[in-house]
């Protein structure tokens, strides 16, 4: 019996919208799995989001929502967004899911009781002004390995490396700013440590791309320390029988692999197991990521699932990173493409990026991302290449004969047809996108050269049956083309599909219908072109917006004379003040803003000036207020305005040149 096979795409976190870089992981796997299901293979694609971790719950607090809202949000983002892509998933769950805490739960547990978890006091960061112990991107520091910046779990800035709690150096709080302590508490680990013979045996065989393999490999080489698996949060999957912790999130999340799975399977009746729990081993499974999370797929989940007895995936791919100018991609550097705003919303067909990722460069290459290079391979391959010769074949099919004409399809056609149908499906078996997509092109290329060679334009005026002859061999290769190219250029290919009069459905179609004769006398639809030509305006405006993009995150946002006249600044007079419970650095202020204060002239204020100033002096001061600030809580107590400070080695108060009444403006 053929194997199943269950590919599976890194999950995105839900914490914010979709880039370009993401697509590189999800294009090609979604080229895979159509490409598999050509081939009459059994598979199944799940994904879902990722809805655990630090940066989540720090930037729902940030938000002013919880962490369950903004992933909900982001988690439809992803989903639509990935159909609006055409990559179509068989389940895109949740780790949020009931499914994936309780096969959290079970798995866990399985570890701890096949004696793989031990539990040990470690020196963890922790906030003397926040009260709180800072996991992950709670804290900011510098690698003990590189000596980059780095924050929380991981070097993201120099070498790369995963931080464990308490690794990072000279840790601030990123709530506060603070200087962090270490103060000890207790954890829980898995013992990596015990499978690193186990992990270099099962390295060696592990299929998928050579860079996953490699990178993985080198950290064997080294000694593989034992994994802190939990975490001081609030959000996440509860660590069995402790209240206070969660599992960390790269436990919870790869889970989510089997939890989709399970997901998909109940709602077809199928079984589960024998995806992830086979002994006989008849599934492949196969994940697609992007190289930043080798570490985790490589080293960290086959540990996992070997410790808990399930089965291992045979393959991990993947895919160099994107990047902008050589350069990472950064949110708030302005290094990124947005999916939506700068790519769907502006109007470009989704095949064109689908096409242009898959192909620029091979899968396991870093990918510069570049509008004037998707121009050029837009223009000069989809439509000057496959388009054209779709399109003049149809032409002038539907003028001369209104119907697919009668003629023998030449021996030599057919070759090159069962000669680019083999080559695609082993360059896309072997994880070469670009290959198979050129192997691809190639035939448009050979078509193109056939019809110009054959000349049917003449043949037409002389020997109307040779020219039906030419007409046939062509409409077979576009039929080839449209069968090859479905995987990549999904909807495009079908609307060819359709324009040949096949009357089927093209993403059902096998790859061995390329050898399938066109039936003389189909008819053809009026045909229209397939693509056009990106102008090169367009592509300055693109460009144009991303450099901006660039710049703003290079230097501060400037401001104009409108957007400062919307802060209210005022002088205020301090007619109370009080220390806060707990806090070493915060007083609650009462300050006087006169008329100009409005309905509540009496404001409270909470302010970072406790280490500085006492209470006794302030009363009576002058002070200048931002009255218009956003309303928030500090230690549970209401603050409507901020009192502003120069920040040198603590906070100096800004004061008027003389008194003056309060509620007077500044501006
Ligand atoms: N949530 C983790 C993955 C958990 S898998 C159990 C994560 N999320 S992510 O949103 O940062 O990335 C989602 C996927 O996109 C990952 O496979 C990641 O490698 C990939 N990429 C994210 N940025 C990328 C580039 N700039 N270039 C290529 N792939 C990129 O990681
Ligand atoms: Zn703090």
């Amino acid at each position: 019996m053929q194997k199943r096979t269950l590919v599976t795409c890194g999950l995105p976190y839900a914490n914010g919208p979709a880039h370009i870089g993401h697509l590189r992981t999800y294009i090609p796997a979604d080229i895979f799995v159509r490409s598999l299901r050509k081939e009459g293979r059994d598979t199944t694609f799940v994904c879902g989001s990722d809805a655990h971790g630090t940066p989540i719950v720090i930037n729902a607090e940030e938000l002013g929502t919880t962490p369950s809202e903004l992933v909900t949000q982001y988690h439809d983002h992803f989903d639509e967004t990935f159909k609006s892509l055409n990559i179509i998933f068989d389940r895109f769950g949740s780790t949020e899911s009931e499914t994936n805490h309780n096969r959290t739960t079970e798995i866990v547990n399985t570890l701890i009781s096949n004696g793989y978890v031990f539990s040990q006091e470690v020196e963890l960061a922790y906030c003397p002004t926040c009260n709180r112990f800072l996991p992950d991107r709670y804290v900011e520091g510098v690698c003990p390995d590189c000596g980059a910046v780095a924050r929380g779990d991981e070097c993201d800035q120099g070498c790369g490396k995963h931080l464990e709690p308490g690794e990072i150096l000279n840790p601030l709080c990123k709530i506060c700013g603070s200087k962090a302590e270490f103060r000890s508490q207790e954890h829980f680990f898995f013992r990596l440590s015990e499978f690193s013979g186990f992990l270099s045996d099962y390295l060696k065989k592990l299929g998928g791309t050579s860079n996953a393999r490699n990178y993985a490999m080198g950290w064997i080489d080294r000694k593989l320390n034992d994994w802190c698996i939990t975490r001081n949060l609030e959000w996440g999957v509860r660590f069995p029988g402790h209240e206070d912790l969660v599992v960390y999130v790269w436990v919870d999340a790869p889970i989510g692999y089997i939890s989709f799975t399970e997901e998909w399977a109940n709602e077809n009746g199928i079984d589960w197991k024998e995806y992830w729990v086979n002994p006989d081993g008849d599934t492949d499974i196969i994940h697609f990521i992007g190289g930043d999370i080798i570490y985790h797929h490589c080293i960290f989940w086959p540990a996992l699932l070997k410790g808990a007895g399930y089965t291992l995936p045979r393959a991990v791919v993947a895919s160099g990173m994107v990047k902008i100018g050589d350069k990472t991609f950064s949110k708030s550097r302005g290094y990124v493409v947005w999916v939506n705003d700068d790519y769907l919303d502006k109007g470009f067909h989704p095949d064109l990026l689908r096409y242009y990722l898959a192909s620029y460069t091979s899968h396991t290459k870093e990918l510069n991302f570049s509008w004037k290079i998707f121009q050029e391979k837009v223009n000069n391959e989809l439509v000057g290449t496959l388009g054209n010769f779709i399109y003049r074949t149809l032409l002038f099919a539907q003028k001369n004969f209104g119907a697919v004409p009668d003629g023998e399809i030449d021996s030599g056609v057919a070759k090159e047809i069962e000669a680019a149908k083999d080559s695609v499906i082993a360059a896309f078996n072997g994880y070469e996108f670009k290959r198979g997509i050129d192997d691809a092109m190639n035939l448009a290329s050979f078509g193109n050269s056939y019809f110009q060679s054959n000349e049917p334009w003449k043949l037409i005026k002389t020997d109307a049956a040779a020219a039906g002859k030419v007409v046939r061999n062509c409409l077979q290769i576009a039929k080839a083309l449209a069968i090859l190219f479905e995987s990549v250029i999904p909807a495009t290919a079908s609307e060819a599909w359709n324009q040949l009069g096949m009357g089927t459905e093209l993403k059902n179609t096998p790859y061995d219908e390329v050898a399938v004769e066109i039936a003389a006398g189909q008819s053809l639809l009026p045909p229209s072109l397939l693509f056009a030509k990106i102008d090169d305006q367009t592509i300055k405006e693109m460009d144009a917006i991303l450099s901006d993009r660039v710049s703003e995150g290079a230097s501060k946002k400037h401001i104009t004379f409108e957007e400062f006249s919307e802060l209210d600044i005022r002088i205020g007079t301090i007619v109370q003040a009080e220390p806060i419970k707990k806090s070493k650095k915060l007083l609650k202020l009462i300050v006087d803003l006169g008329e100009g204060g409005g309905r509540n002239r009496n404001r409270q204020i909470v302010a970072g000036i406790a280490e500085t100033h006492s209470p006794e002096d302030l009363v009576g001061r002058q002070v200048v207020v931002l009255a218009n600030m956003a309303p928030a809580t500090l230690f549970g107590v209401e603050s409507r305005g901020m009192i502003l400070a120069a920040d040198s080695g603590g906070a100096i108060l800004l004061v008027p040149e003389r008194e003056v009444p309060a509620g007077v403006a500044v501006g």
